[in-house]
């Protein structure tokens, strides 16, 4: 079991920046989920990551930065759109993918010639990136494929016998990971919806092209179709069709975005009291995970509007249905 530790203490932010200097791996929140992190410069501290995640090397790691003023030491080629999209969405759940420097090792960005940066908001994470001085490479902490963690307990849940130290700062306050943007081109390209919609992208730089979620990107392989799983299958439906009933003897559960009545099903989550897509962002993540321990033969999930932050919304169901 990892020790969790308050990461508003700076004694406990202390301890994780002399881990992460000693090549060891912490988990820390951020505003959109728990991070898995590493020291990006230090090549075997970050191999430790693909051991406990179980992840493929082939899917490349974020690198998170205290200060918008790092970016240029990582990364080449920052044009007015990145600089823009910084100004306005940093701190914050925006990823900008960028030409990387030579700096970063190659196995932080599974051998591409772009590096992933982001600067996050959460003040605890804000605190240990300043502490410690360095960049941080990290992804989700969570099993590779598996739904990502929104408290301190799921990640202690999965990952705590493989971890010293979680960073505990209560639950996420945006629910769903960053948006990855890829400026690598004339064109900006969408390769992950996620905390910042696309709309509020495209009123910073103009029309950006986003990537289908069903096909994994060679650009992002990170983004595979299917992701975000929990183990107990998963039917998407429509919003506001029919639900499909139960059969007899069957152990169904149903993810709702808003209640309302429903009959026939042993277990029930509404993601919002109100139909609110922020609301729902928040609970996503926290409610697959009920429902996958809740010993069930199927879960049935309404679909969210598909627009601002239910478009990363409808992005995981798809890939948690896939
Ligand atoms: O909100 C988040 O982004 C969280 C927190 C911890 O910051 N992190 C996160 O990391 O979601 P991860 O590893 O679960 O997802 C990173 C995504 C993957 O889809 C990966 O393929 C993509 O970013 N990515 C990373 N580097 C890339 C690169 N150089 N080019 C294209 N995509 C990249
Ligand atoms: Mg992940």
């Amino acid at each position: 079991m990892a020790t969790l530790l308050d990461g508003t203490d700076p004694r406990a932010i202390r301890l994780a920046t002399e881990a992460l200097r000693a090549g060891e791996l912490v988990a820390f929140p951020t505003e959109t989920v728990y991070g898995l992190g590493a020291n990006a410069l230090d090549e075997r501290a970050v191999a430790q990551i693909f051991a406990v995640k179980n992840r493929p090397h082939f899917d490349p790691l974020i690198v998170h930065l205290a200060d918008k003023e790092l970016v240029s030491q990582y990364a080449t080629d920052i044009d007015h759109r990145a600089i823009a999209l910084m100004e306005r969405f940093w701190p914050g759940p925006l990823t900008l993918v960028l030409h990387k420097r030579p700096i970063i090792p190659d196995l932080v960005t599974a051998g591409f010639d772009t590096v992933a940066l982001r600067m996050p908001s959460h003040p605890i994470a804000r605190a240990l990136l300043q502490e410690a001085h360095l960049p941080v490479a990290a992804p989700s902490a969570n099993p590779f494929g598996y739904v990502s963690p929104t408290t301190a307990e799921h990640v202690q849940d999965m990952l705590g016998d493989a971890l010293k130290f979680i960073l505990d700062g209560g639950p996420c306050a945006v629910g769903v990971e960053s948006t990855v943007c890829a400026l690598i081109e004339e064109q900006a390209v969408i390769l992950r919806p996620g905390g910042v919609s696309v709309e509020e992208i495209e009123a910073v730089i103009g029309p950006v092209t986003i990537r289908v979620s069903s096909q994994p990107d060679r650009r992002s392989p990170g983004t595979l179709p299917s992701h975000y799983a929990p183990r107990v299958p998963l039917q998407l439906v429509a919003c506001g069709v029919p639900l499909p009933r139960p059969g007899v003897g069957e152990r169904n559960g149903l993810l709702l975005f808003k209640p309302r009545p429903v009959e026939g099903y042993v277990a029930v989550e509404s993601l919002s009291r109100d139909g609110n897509l922020r609301e729902a962002a928040v609970n996503l993540f926290a409610a697959l995970r009920r429902l996958d321990n809740a010993g069930l033969d199927r879960v049935i999930v309404e679909s969210v509007p598909e627009y601002g932050i239910g478009r990363a919304i409808m992005d995981r169901l798809r890939r948690a249905a896939a």
